[in-house]
């Protein structure tokens, strides 16, 4: 009997999206499906590029038209993806911006700067577009690093005389950092009301552009800057980074219950647990727990969210930052491959979020 569309669309209602626990088909990820004799091929539609699911989905699309089908069909799965959004808020501002990520910590120094850089690019390497506001008003480090200490963004004159800022662009992330705005050679002091309004601008007046992921790394602590940036914002979820020791873990705490705050209420997508251990390059079989095993998990598992990865100590992690050439850029080193997961575990928590909590609206500042 001759293969119908049908006969696909019926095979593929039995593939499950794990992570949505729903079939392909009523997430409506399937389309452009054909047949010619044999030959049958349609288009899957993944919520992120960076989905690690990516082969397990294809190779279940490909055995359920075998399967249930014909098992002589040639089978080919293109596929493509769609980022879902967490936004639902009709605002204006950041409108093609479809997930806003806050990346914070409780205590500084724990890495939230090193996490945020690899993140983002291994997220634009996936083929996702990706934008980056360090929010770091103190000391902003994404500038250096992302090499990008001399760049600065242009003024651009858009329609009816409006002046635009175009974000510096770097390894395919686009970026703004009040670290652009200041002579790199000197340590300006920027005080709270105009850094707040140097921020706000990094929102309203810059010419974001449609983007899949716009990743915020916050200063450390829960001060105003994290409010007026959480306020204003329609933010999809949050990710908190800690290091493994109990003075970091119970400062973390603190930044998770800043998100959950019931005025706040912004998801938190799950906690990345850095300088989780460290491994000699001579000995690669160690692994010396030197701020303490496992504080990462024990946190994620008592206030019920994913533990997104756990970042080793890496000299290269540390020389690569100073650089300005973040090492998940390095494809041979391990810590590389370590971001790159993360990165998919990241995509991943954000879609499960969208498809399952309620959209995210910017909290109405009542004065
Ligand atoms: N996994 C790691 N292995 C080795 N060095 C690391 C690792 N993570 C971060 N570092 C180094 O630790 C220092 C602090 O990291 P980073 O600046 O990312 O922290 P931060 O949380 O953003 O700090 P702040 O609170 O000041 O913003 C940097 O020199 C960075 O290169
Ligand atoms: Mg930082």
């Amino acid at each position: 009997m001759a293969i119908t569309k049908e006969d696909i669309l019926k095979a593929l209602s039995y593939v499950e999206e794990p992570d949505l626990g729903k079939d392909l088909v009523t997430l409506n990820m399937i389309e452009d499906v054909q047949v010619d004799g044999k030959n049958v091929s349609f288009t899957v539609i993944l919520t992120t590029p960076a989905c690690p699911l990516k082969d397990l989905i294809r190779n279940a699309c490909v055995n359920a038209v075998h399967a249930m089908v014909d098992k002589e069909a040639n089978v080919t799965v293109n596929m493509t993806s769609r980022v879902t959004s967490g936004r639902g808020d009709t605002s204006e501002v950041l409108n093609g911006v479809k997930n806003i990520i806050a990346v914070a910590s409780g205590k500084g120094g724990v890495g939230k700067s090193t996490v945020t850089s690899n993140l983002a690019i291994a997220l634009a390497q996936s083929g996702a577009r990706v934008g980056l506001i360090d929010a770091d008003i103190s000391g902003p480090s994404i500038p250096t690093m992302f090499g990008a200490e001399q760049d600065r963004p242009l003024m651009v004159q858009g329609d009816h005389g409006k002046n635009y800022i175009q974000p510096v662009e770097k390894y395919g992330v686009k970026m703004m950092s009040i670290g652009f705005l200041t002579p790199a050679d000197g340590a300006v002091v920027w005080r709270g009301p105009m850094a707040s309004s140097a921020l706000r601008q990094f929102i309203s007046d810059v010419e974001w552009g449609e983007l899949d992921y716009l990743l915020l790394d916050l200063p450390p602590g829960t001060s105003d800057i994290h409010l007026t940036m959480v306020q204003a914002l329609p933010v999809t979820g949050a990710v908190i980074v800690t290091t493994p020791q109990k003075v970091a873990l119970a400062d973390a705490v603190r930044g998770l219950q800043m998100f959950r705050q019931p005025q706040i209420n912004v998801p938190v997508l799950g906690v990345v647990e850095n300088m989780a251990y460290f491994t000699p390059a001579e000995l690669p079989e160690n692994k010396y727990y030197i701020f303490g095993e496992g504080g990462g998990k024990a946190l994620a598992e008592k206030f019920d969210i994913t533990l997104l990865g756990q970042v080793p100590i890496v000299q290269s992690i540390r020389e690569s930052g100073d650089a300005g050439t973040p090492v998940v850029m390095q494809n041979d080193s391990p810590a590389s491959g370590v971001f790159k997961e993360l990165a998919q575990a990241v995509a991943q928590q954000v879609s499960v979020r969208n498809a399952t909590l309620a959209k995210t609206k910017p909290v109405e500042i009542k004065s």
